[in-house]
């Protein structure tokens, strides 16, 4: 039974499989809420043979679930209206379906520009985003530069806070990186083109969450990215530039503290990241292809491939403890049935030392090796497999040994990324 307010949450770097938990969680729900990112995010959820791929829309829509972008997503309105369109191309109607909060920030098209040109002065050190834009977005946001959705919503204000934006913007286009600059003109045009059908989703979604929490209705929030990659907590500076922890739900969707009741991770049965960053458990060589084909870890939003490594319990259990989780979702489980052996990271040693958990400061990761634990494999196939019980004992053991590693409960299990590819232990 899914409780009032329920929070989906990556516990790695992103990609665990986070919108295919909250599909199968929407079929119950009446709100589904994104309340971070933006369009770095790539949701994928398969039904039947119908493959539908989520960047900025919450997973809930296709459920025809009431939907809303809080205000801690940063929104690149044409994606939205393209998201929009795709969906509705498909059968799913959006309509009045979609609420999109009016103190969301808006990404603007200097924003990639800028993602782009700072990821190209980095050179080597260059953190591999999305190039979506999200990271000078957010910078603007906390600036107080930002443009938000109800700016757009008045011409006068607008074409202010544009102007204003432009001036600083291509001061830094032109005379630091010595590139065109970004005319006026098209860019006012284009966004007060967007106005009118975005205005018709523009609300205070916190309010719309509260009441609806008020009504004793299922409100489920779609986190994006992954724990690693939250902006205070992750593998900083390779990581995103929103917080990613459940605790955003607070400040990213308009609601308090205490009307969270249940707080789920997502973990892959293994781990990936897409972008540069530590990755201590990363398998370079044949394992680390052999996950990648058989997990088809190729990146949702920007096609690249998965970096693929063995499970890490130093990194779920620091999810654990900074999101406070309830319970764990394992992804994949499917992906490691061919697997003779199996490894599982358990923390790092460093100078005689273990670290139990991915330390916050990289530095502190420079000379650490990290410890495993050797599993034996089962070389069945659990794609089919609908109840713990007849999931092969050693895969069983397995999942009671991440559980032992990570101290969260694993309440539910997935053996591949159909909606019936699924089995629950909490009954
Ligand atoms: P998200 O960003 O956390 O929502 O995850 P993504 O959608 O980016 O990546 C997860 C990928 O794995 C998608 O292609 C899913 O269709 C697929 N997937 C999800 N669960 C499973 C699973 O249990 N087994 C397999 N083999 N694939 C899965
Ligand atoms: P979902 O929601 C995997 C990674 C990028 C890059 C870093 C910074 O699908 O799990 P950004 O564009 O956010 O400035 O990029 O973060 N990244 C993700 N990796 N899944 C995601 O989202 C990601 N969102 C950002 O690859 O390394
Ligand atoms: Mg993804």
């Amino acid at each position: 039974m899914l409780v009032p307010a329920t929070v989906i949450v990556g516990a790695q770097w992103g990609d665990e499989g986070k919108g295919r938990v909250v599909d199968l969680l929407a079929a119950e729900a009446d709100l589904v809420v994104r309340f971070q990112g933006g369009n770095n995010a790539g949701h994928t959820v398969l039904v039947d043979d119908q493959m539908y791929h989520f960047h900025l829309l919450p997973c809930g829509l296709l459920r025809g679930v009431t939907s809303a972008i809080g205000n801690g997503v940063v929104v690149d309105p044409a994606v939205l209206l393209e998201e929009v369109d795709a969906l509705e191309q498909r059968g799913h109607p959006v309509g009045a379906r979609l609420l999109l909060s009016e103190n969301a920030h808006l990404i603007m098209p200097y924003h990639p520009v800028l993602d782009r040109l700072y990821e190209q002065a980095l050179g080597d050190e260059a953190i591999g985003t999305t190039l979506r834009g999200i990271g000078p977005a957010y910078a603007d946001k906390y600036a107080r530069l930002g443009i938000r959705v109800a700016d757009l919503l008045n011409d006068a204000v607008f074409r202010r806070r544009l102007e204003l934006n432009l001036r600083l913007k291509n001061g830094l286009i032109e005379q630091v990186f010595r590139q065109a600059p970004l005319e006026f003109d098209t860019i006012y045009t284009t966004y007060a083109g967007y106005r009118e059908r975005l205005a018709a989703w523009v609300t205070d979604t916190s309010e719309v969450v509260d009441t609806a929490l008020d009504r004793g209705e299922r409100v489920v929030f779609e986190g994006a990215n992954g724990c690693m990659l939250d902006i205070d907590f992750g593998t900083y500076p390779y990581t995103t530039s929103s917080n990613t922890l459940a605790g955003a739900v607070c400040a990213g969707a308009g609601i308090c503290p205490r009307r969270i009741e249940r707080i789920v991770g997502v973990a892959k049965a293994y781990t990936t990241r897409v972008g540069q960053g530590p990755f201590p458990t990363e398998l370079v060589g044949e394992l680390g292809d052999q996950l990648r084909e058989r997990g088809q870890e190729y990146g949702t939003t920007t096609g690249r491939p998965r970096r693929c490594g063995w499970f890490d319990a130093a990194v779920v259990r620091k999810a654990m403890r900074l999101n406070g989780l309830d319970s764990l979702a394992v992804t994949h489980l499917d992906v490691l049935d061919g697997f003779e052996a199996l490894r599982i990271g358990i923390g790092y040693r460093k100078d005689g030392e273990m670290l139990r958990e991915m330390p916050n400061t990289l530095y502190r990761l420079d000379g650490a090796e990290p410890v495993y634990e050797d599993l034996p494999g089962w070389q069945t196939d659990t794609s089919e497999v609908r109840r713990w019980e007849h999931l092969p004992p050693n895969a069983q053991r397995y999942i009671e040994r991440l559980e032992e590693l990570t101290g969260v409960p694993v309440g539910f299990i997935t053996v591949g990324a159909r909606r019936d590819q699924c089995l629950r232990r909490d009954g």
